[in-house]
């Protein structure tokens, strides 16, 4: 099998990821072009990768005619309807992050033009390639656990990471990006309609943005922290970046080195410092969604700002046991009705690129083997992972009717 000559546009967080993947793997993938317009990641992308041509402008790269087995189109949610069609009417199958567009007109367009155009659409549900979810999938699929009946499950995203993404960052507000619950949680509901296996019928859906609003601003505190007398604020953006887990994001607004002195040159008065009760946010801190499935069944989901660590956990109800796991622990347990627990092995061996617990390392995997025609277990096609766009769309519609019942494809 030949290596596939991928394309990467938008060499952001998520576009060097497979721009990675492809350098440390050159018998799966090999990298043809780059398409991005920001100046200082144009300059990151020609110094790593020398020998690949970059394109600023998308319409330059449409006009070479470069020949690709799939485009990777990792720009932000709102441009994926262009950047999608334009790639498709061009004759470029796509991998293409979630979430498919932030509206569900634009989702349904782009999976016209799908149609339209014959092309392959691979969403970047990342996480059914990980080993905790695809084990989970095994173990319904042999009929371990019985039929499922319902989920409980919850997404809990860590106080310093809905801070840099949810609130200063670039998901903070609906109107730019997506809702919170199709931002953060359609990974969540395509596992959820994954495992359930069933159609979503109807859902009702409750959160609002209760903490990170200006009623919760310390009195005299400041717009910046940089500028602000509360340094010992949970939030201060410079603690955060230097001192938690949050270093993780700095290269959102970090141009050249990174170290301690140009983090906090380059943070002050930008968005990432901006003080967390006083920024323009307006998607939610916190969420429950109730979804009724096809022959009654039934799953419901958590979503919390207000967690330390970032983790996963789920809760499945079967026939014949329950399941309970923890993502970030790789941890599962069957509780078998009337038999012995038994603590599932977890293989993380090769979990070994990129983030989600190496779901980038087995979704590149799959996405190589698809091309290659053959099966690829967890491959989201773009019919899939529209049900899960859906079950958003409808959650976002259910909480701003105050928890209306939302009827799925009526
Ligand atoms: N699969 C996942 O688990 C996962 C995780 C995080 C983000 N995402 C999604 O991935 C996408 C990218 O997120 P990110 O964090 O990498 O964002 P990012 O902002 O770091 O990267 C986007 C890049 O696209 C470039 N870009 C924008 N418009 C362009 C244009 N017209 N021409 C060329 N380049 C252009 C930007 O300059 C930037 O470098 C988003 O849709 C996001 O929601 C998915």
């Amino acid at each position: 099998m030949n290596s596939k000559k991928l394309v990467v546009f938008g060499f952001g967080a998520r576009g060097r990821i497979y721009a990675d993947f492809a350098n440390k793997y050159p018998e799966l993938f090999t990298l043809v072009a780059i398409i991005e317009n920001n100046p200082e990641r144009i300059e990151d992308a020609k110094k790593d990768y020398k020998d690949v041509p970059v394109f600023s402008d998308y319409h330059d790269f449409l006009a070479k005619h470069v020949h690709a087995d799939v485009v990777a189109v990792c720009t932000q949610d709102a441009d994926h309807k262009e950047h999608a069609i334009a790639m498709m009417e061009a004759g470029y199958n796509l991998l293409l992050e979630k979430p498919i567009a932030n509206n569900e007109e634009d989702c349904l367009k782009i999976y016209e033009s799908s149609i339209k155009n014959n092309r392959r659409v691979i969403v970047c549900h990342v996480l059914r390639y990980s080993p905790f979810y695809s084990t989970i999938k095994r173990i319904i699929d042999e009929g371990k656990i019985g039929e499922v009946v319902s989920i409980q499950a919850s997404e809990n995203v860590g106080y310093y990471h809905q801070a840099h993404s949810f609130v200063r960052g670039p998901w903070k507000n609906s109107k730019e990006s997506s809702p919170m619950i199709l931002a953060k949680c359609c990974h969540d509901m395509d596992i959820i309609r994954w495992l359930i296996g069933e159609k979503c019928k109807s859902v009702n859906s409750y959160g609002s943005l209760l903490y990170f609003n200006k009623e919760h601003a310390p009195v005299g505190s400041s717009e910046y922290c940089s500028d602000c007398k509360y340094k010992d604020c949970i939030y201060n953006a410079q603690h955060l970046y230097l001192e938690t887990d949050a270093k993780n994001f700095v290269g959102y607004f970090t141009n050249g080195e990174i170290n301690d002195s140009n983090v906090l040159k380059c943070l002050r008065h930008s968005d990432y410092d901006r003080c967390v009760f006083k920024s323009d946010n307006d998607v939610v801190d916190h969420e429950v969604t109730i979804m009724n499935f096809a022959n009654g069944k039934t799953a419901s989901h958590t979503m919390s700002a207000f967690s330390k660590d970032i983790y996963r956990d789920i809760k499945i109800y079967a026939t014949k046991a329950q399941l309970i796991g923890l993502m970030e622990d790789n941890h599962i347990e069957i509780k078998y009705f009337g038999g012995e627990n038994e603590i599932v092995d977890v293989d993380i061996s090769k979990a070994n690129v990129g983030g989600h617990n190496g779901s980038d390392y087995f979704m590149m995997n799959s996405l190589f083997k698809t091309l290659n025609g053959e099966i690829a277990p967890g491959v989201t096609y773009l019919d899939v992972s529209l049900d899960s766009h859906l079950i958003c769309f409808a959650a976002e519609k259910s909480r701003t009717n105050n928890g209306m019942t939302v009827f799925i494809g009526e």
